[in-house]
């Protein structure tokens, strides 16, 4: 991959494990928390895709618990657990290659940015308590269109801040969703695919797989 100027990261799910908000709750929640936090984080994605057609954008944090409203009901969680839920999801941990990986494309002198369906005080919070907050030129919040991905008006945030063309950028995400509504766009979007998963048949075949983070050094 060739005249990369900016390396921009999709957040949840990609960087941050969705999956440990509910997993720090797993003596609480028993064995069904992960089937728990599958549910949530699919019908948060749900909601984001359904609020941008119908029009009625919702901010993520307000997405976030609607649907794990939705999701205690239906896994039977104890009401009570809502607020520790909620407050772990603030404070989601990163998969164990990120801070390495993260340091050193920045030491290669790479833009460094992440862009992603969080507010921006979400993705403040999340980077500062993974001590981030260094690493990153920018933080680009969908709130700033007022629209989810994959609307392209997302992925036109970084390119109008930058200034440089499409194909200058590696798109990083674990979401094959967010690879195909990237690479659809114009980046080179590459798919981290942890947990050999199939990929979309949504009109874009991927640049390239990687395993984890920590791989995109040979490549980039
Ligand atoms: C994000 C979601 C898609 O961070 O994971 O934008």
């Amino acid at each position: 991959m060739k005249n990369i100027k900016a390396i921009i990261f999709d957040a949840y799910g990609t960087l941050f494990d969705v999956n440990s908000a509910a997993e720090k709750c797993k003596y609480k929640i028993g064995d069904k928390w992960e089937g728990f936090a599958n549910f949530w984080r699919t019908t948060q994605l749900e909601y984001t895709w359904l609020r941008s057609l119908m029009k009625r954008h919702k901010d993520f944090w307000q997405v976030t618990e609607d649907s794990l409203d939705k999701s205690m009901k239906t896994f039977k969680i104890d009401p009570s657990m809502k607020d520790e839920l909620l407050n772990l999801y603030k404070v989601l941990s990163t998969f164990k290659e990120v801070p390495e990986t993260l340091k050193t494309l920045k030491e290669k002198n790479f833009k460094l940015a992440i862009l992603s369906n969080g507010t921006p005080s979400l993705l403040n919070e999340l980077v500062k308590s993974n001590n981030l907050e260094d690493l990153f030129d920018d933080l680009f919040s969908i709130e700033e269109v007022g629209i989810y991905k994959p609307d392209s008006k997302v992925y036109d945030l970084p390119i109008k801040k930058y200034k440089i063309e499409k194909n200058e950028v590696a798109f990083l995400s674990a979401n094959t969703w967010d690879v195909s509504g990237g690479g659809n766009y114009g980046y080179n979007a590459i798919w981290v695919n942890r947990n050999k998963n199939i990929f979309d048949n949504l009109d874009y075949k991927t640049k390239s797989e990687i395993k984890n983070l920590s791989e995109l050094i040979s490549i980039i």
